[in-house]
């Protein structure tokens, strides 16, 4: 006996509009338009590959084909159906844009038009890729389209609608095809695997349904690659090393790091995927969608029939999500949609993921404004002569106290000290010249400039300063090839060779003294800093932004 296999994709193409999943609109507007035999000349259909485009032309194909027909329910014995299903009718040419390009093709087909369908109703062209075709070719395809003989349907099918000339467009009826939902595409796999007698977990029918990323056709031939690995009982492990899908108990690794603050696990965890070699921009996606899950928990209760994970799975969900808002979610999701899309470009991904991380970490320290502003209106009452940042910053946050939106103001403080001593003018404009060259030749590494606490040009060269706090950016700015960078761009500015070294130094006390300060009547720094130590208003202040106090200075 010959075994003849065929691939699950081909085998279970749908053969009628009824089978066709997930485009509504497209099967009911072409079901009508059958039945009150309005056929039009030219249909286009638009949408990603492996939603249905060429099933559906097939359909069409049949429906008015079909010794039945014209009809909605073809047969699908006759000898017109079937030979449409297996791809050899003479009245029903498939031409594959993609491999046939050229103004040859067309003019054969224009030639073609012209004689009457053989044996049967019509005379239909399935165009696929319509989009690539040459310009004369479209332009041969468009005099066509402008009079068609009557016994004629196009039906023209493209992945990329923008590059479909708009003359074209405007001659046809065009369809979008959506891409297929995650359900609906569980729900076929299933159907498919229960009708094979493949046995298969639906936490495996999940991975393979979210890998395909709403392409029917991938997640088909998904199935039928792990059903060749496998055989007809499907391991769940085997299941996920063949696709490279991250195992969630990796993801939910990261997030408990994420919600116990630990920038050290964390790192250690990105050396981990780095070691097995994953791609990190996939991993960023996996990511992604695993902060989607936790915020449909949040949202919508783990019973959600949008959530693509097993019972189990979710509940454990259910317990990460509990740790964070949805602000800090949709936030933390933003981060990550910010880092994929630096991942493709970038020679060093790892160093964005890291960064990416981190920066999560530090956006889940930010407040609810509406719980500064409540906790602040006191503060902007009690003025005691003492003009501290408390002011200032009472101020820009009530301005937008209406939002909604969280408000990353301790960084900002951070990063904007009170009184800075700064460098003097020239060198400070060699360092801004210097921050500026450094922002050009790389983003990444400007950004681990922006958490120094000073970038200092002396004597005998330059000196990048962390305080211990922003230790993280210390060491990531420490690589070799980074200082080589930062030492090529000094070397130019200044105009002679520089040493440039990454200093860890205490958070100084600044002793600063200002052209418009009167020293004299002064009290000391050390005096003034107690004062403001010990009022309880700047605690409180401190405390909402984690914040710290760099310098203090008397104002008149
Ligand atoms: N909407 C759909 N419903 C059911 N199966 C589908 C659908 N879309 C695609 N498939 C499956 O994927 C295969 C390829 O689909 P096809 O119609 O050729 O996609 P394309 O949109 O790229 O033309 C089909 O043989 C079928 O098994
Ligand atoms: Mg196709
Ligand atoms: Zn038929």
């Amino acid at each position: 006996m010959v075994m003849s296999y065929q691939v699950i994709a081909r085998k279970w193409r749908p053969q009628t509009f009824e089978d066709v999943v997930g485009q509504p609109a497209a099967a009911q507007t072409l079901r009508n338009a059958i039945l009150q035999n309005r056929i039009a000349h030219a249909y286009l259909f638009a949408g990603a590959r492996g939603v249905g485009k060429t099933t559906t032309a097939r359909i069409v194909a049949k429906a008015l084909n079909c010794v039945q027909g014209p009809t909605i329910t073809p047969c699908n014995v006759c000898d017109s159906c079937q030979e449409i299903t297996a791809g050899n009718s003479i009245d029903v040419l498939e031409i594959d844009a993609a491999s046939n390009r050229g103004i040859d093709e067309i003019r054969e087909l224009r030639e073609n038009v012209k004689y009457a369908a053989a044996r049967d109703r019509y005379k239909i062209f399935i165009i696929d890729e319509v989009h690539m075709l040459t310009t004369e070719a479209f332009n041969a395809l468009l005099k066509t389209l402008e009079e068609p003989p009557p016994h004629v349907v196009f039906v023209l099918a493209t992945t990329e609608l923008h590059k479909v000339p708009a003359t074209v467009l405007s001659r046809c009826q065009h369809f979008n095809f959506r891409a297929i939902s995650h359900k609906e595409i569980f729900d076929r796999l299933s159907y498919i695997a229960s009708q094979e007698q493949v046995q298969i977990s639906h936490e495996s029918l999940n991975v393979i349904a979210r890998a395909a990323e709403g392409s029917m056709r991938d997640a088909q031939s998904l199935l039928d690659q792990v059903i060749s690995f496998c055989g007809n009982e499907v391991d769940d492990e085997q299941v996920r090393n063949l696709l490279g899908i991250i195992p969630q108990q990796l993801l939910e690794g990261f997030t408990q790091a994420i919600i116990e603050t630990d920038p050290k696990q964390i790192l250690l965890m990105v050396d981990q995927v780095v070691q097995s070699g994953r791609n990190l921009q996939h991993f960023v996606r996996e990511m992604l969608s695993h902060f989607r899950n936790l915020l449909l928990v949040k949202i919508a209760g783990e019973d959600d029939q949008l959530i693509p994970l097993s019972s189990m799975d979710l509940a454990r969900l259910k317990e990460l999500a509990g740790h964070f808002s949805e602000e800090d979610l949709v936030r933390f999701f933003t981060i990550l949609v910010t880092t994929e899309g630096e991942l493709r470009w970038s020679s060093q991904p790892r160093f964005h993921l890291e960064m990416g991380l981190m920066k999560i970490l530090q956006a889940k320290r930010l407040i609810p404004i509406e719980e500064l502003v409540a906790g602040l209106a006191e503060l902007t009452d009690a003025e005691k002569g003492l003009d501290s940042p408390t002011k200032e910053a009472s101020q820009s946050t009530r301005s937008s106290s209406t939002s909604k939106f969280t408000a990353n103001l301790g960084p900002k403080i951070r990063s904007q000290p009170q009184v800075t001593a700064g460098p003097d003018a020239p060198s400070s404009n060699l360092t801004e010249r210097l921050k500026s060259a450094i922002a050009q030749r790389s983003p990444m590494v400007s950004s681990l400039m922006d958490h120094a606490h000073d970038v200092q040009l002396m004597e005998a060269g330059i000196e990048v300063q962390f305080t211990n706090q922003n230790r993280f950016y210390y060491e990531m700015l420490q690589s070799a090839e980074n200082l080589e960078m930062i030492k090529e761009l000094a070397d130019s500015i200044v105009g002679r060779p520089q040493r440039v070294k990454v200093v860890l130094i205490n958070a100084p006390f600044q002793q600063t003294s200002l052209p418009n300060e009167k020293p004299s009547q002064n009290p000391s720094k050390s005096q003034l800093l107690d004062r403001v130590k010990s009022d309880s208003n700047v605690k409180k202040f401190l405390d909402a932004f984690q914040g710290e106090i760099t310098d203090v200075k008397e104002l008149k």
